[in-house]
């Protein structure tokens, strides 16, 4: 029998399928294109071999082809038998994904890793920041992500995939030297690791080295190819460099490149929360932003996420909404008692309302609440320093600056010095 990269059984006895699925794999793990013609390439050498249908499937998921991913799982199911016991419940773990199933999905995720934690197709979708860990809703989920990562670093050891998401993980908890480390030695043995190259600059962000990781993330995005999934997220990352460092001219040159919902080939929820949030925080750093960027992405929103249910996209898109004057849209987020955090998407539309019109002491007892927790709204720290720094201006329009410079010391010490909002320092 035919293993994998991982040392894992595969049912099939065709070395091209076998090559192709690893190929696969690993264009999955590092974030690189190709998926889905290596996937592809797998099932046309051997027909009958399940996994590569499986992995078809997960490559079409990032694809934005969930029809397309529901005929490959079909396919699988179709070939089911005579699986090892691994393959079989690796199997089950994509059908529920692929139904829809989340919670039993991310239930069925650990238990699959505790006893195959090298079956990393099955242990990457609890990883990275828009995992079924990190889309929990869960108060503590952050620390539930790094206990999940260091069980599976523990398990593979100098792998460049694990130290990758092992020190995302580091990174979101605030243990930067470790993180940064384990990116260095990610990088080390596969620099197109694009996972790595993301959360290095996540940590020189939360380190305060914005002029190197600006640098860093330019040299780094010139080889990666614009079609893959995280091109449009790293351009969010390098923008908001641009704008920390008021260079203007790059910040729109980018967005209009690589972020905006017309050019970005991201998923959509990297396209709707990249794109508002740069947006916003522009605003906040005292830009002006032409209304037709609003309308195109309140636009957006509505086409992609029509119904509330993905609450961390849910604050992203009443944030679009407020801001391009569609009150009936945003009207459905400051009641939604859809989705994970819905509890707290309610307040934050309702900040997002009373910002719209100016009302900052309203939108600040909106938010205030919000402020105690808002990690259950999903994201990276990074992404929700939209909530934060959204917060410090409100306190400064409201009239409280000396709290304000008190609230990013107690909260976000890398703005307690400088913050890019106007008027803050
Ligand atoms: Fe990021």
């Amino acid at each position: 029998m035919l293993t994998d990269r991982f040392g894992l059984t595969l049912t099939t006895s065709l070395p091209d399928a076998r090559d192709a699925y690893v190929k696969g794999i690993d264009h999955i793990l590092a974030a690189t294109f190709g998926a889905s013609v290596a996937f592809s390439a797998a099932v046309a050498a051997d027909p009958g071999f399940a996994l590569g249908h499986v992995g078809l499937a997960r490559a079409r998921m990032y694809d934005g082809d969930m029809p397309g991913a529901q005929k490959a799982i079909a396919s699988a199911r179709s070939f089911a038998s005579g699986l090892t016991e691994r393959e079989e419940s690796h199997l089950a773990v994509f059908d529920l994904l692929l139904q829809g199933r989340v919670s039993e999905a991310r239930g069925a995720v650990q238990e699959h890793t505790a006893n195959h934690p090298r079956d990393v197709l099955v242990a990457q979708i609890c990883t990275n920041i828009f995992g079924l860990i990190g889309m929990s809703g869960e108060p503590g989920r952050e620390s539930t992500q790094l206990a999940y990562t260091t069980k599976l670093f523990d398990a593979l050891g100098a792998d460049w995939w694990i130290m990758s998401v092992h020190g995302q993980a580091l990174c979101e908890v605030g243990r930067l030297d470790e993180a940064m480390s384990m990116m260095d030695r990610s990088l080390a043995l596969n620099n197109a690791n694009a996972n790595a190259s993301h959360f290095k600059a996540h940590t020189l962000y939360e380190q305060g080295s914005g002029e190197a990781g600006r640098a860093y993330l330019a040299d780094w995005i010139s080889d990666y190819d614009t079609r893959s999934l995280l091109h449009g997220h790293l351009s969010w990352h390098r923008a908001l460099w641009a704008l920390e460092q008021e260079d203007e001219a790059e910040l729109w040159a980018i967005y209009d490149g690589a972020i905006a919902p017309t050019v970005s080939y991201s998923l959509p929820i990297n396209v709707l929360t990249d794109a508002a949030a740069l947006l916003y925080r522009s605003e906040i750093a005292g830009l002006k932003v032409p209304p037709e960027r609003w309308r195109d992405l309140s636009e957006y929103a509505s086409q992609f996420f029509p119904n509330p249910g993905m609450s961390f996209a849910d604050i992203h898109s009443a944030l679009a909404h407020a801001m391009a004057g569609d009150g009936e849209r945003l009207a459905v987020l400051t009641e939604t008692q859809s989705g994970f955090a819905a509890d707290l998407v309610r307040p934050v539309a309702q900040a997002w309302r009373a910002i719209a019109r100016q009302d900052w002491t309203a939108a600040l007892q909106h938010l205030t609440p919000v402020m105690a927790d808002h990690a259950r709204l999903g994201g990276s720290r990074a992404q929700r320093d939209l909530l934060e720094l959204t917060y410090l201006n409100l306190l400064l329009r409201s009239g409280h600056a000396p709290e304000a410079h008190r609230t990013a010391i107690a909260r976000r010490p890398i703005f307690s010095q400088s913050a890019p909002i106007a008027g803050f320092a």
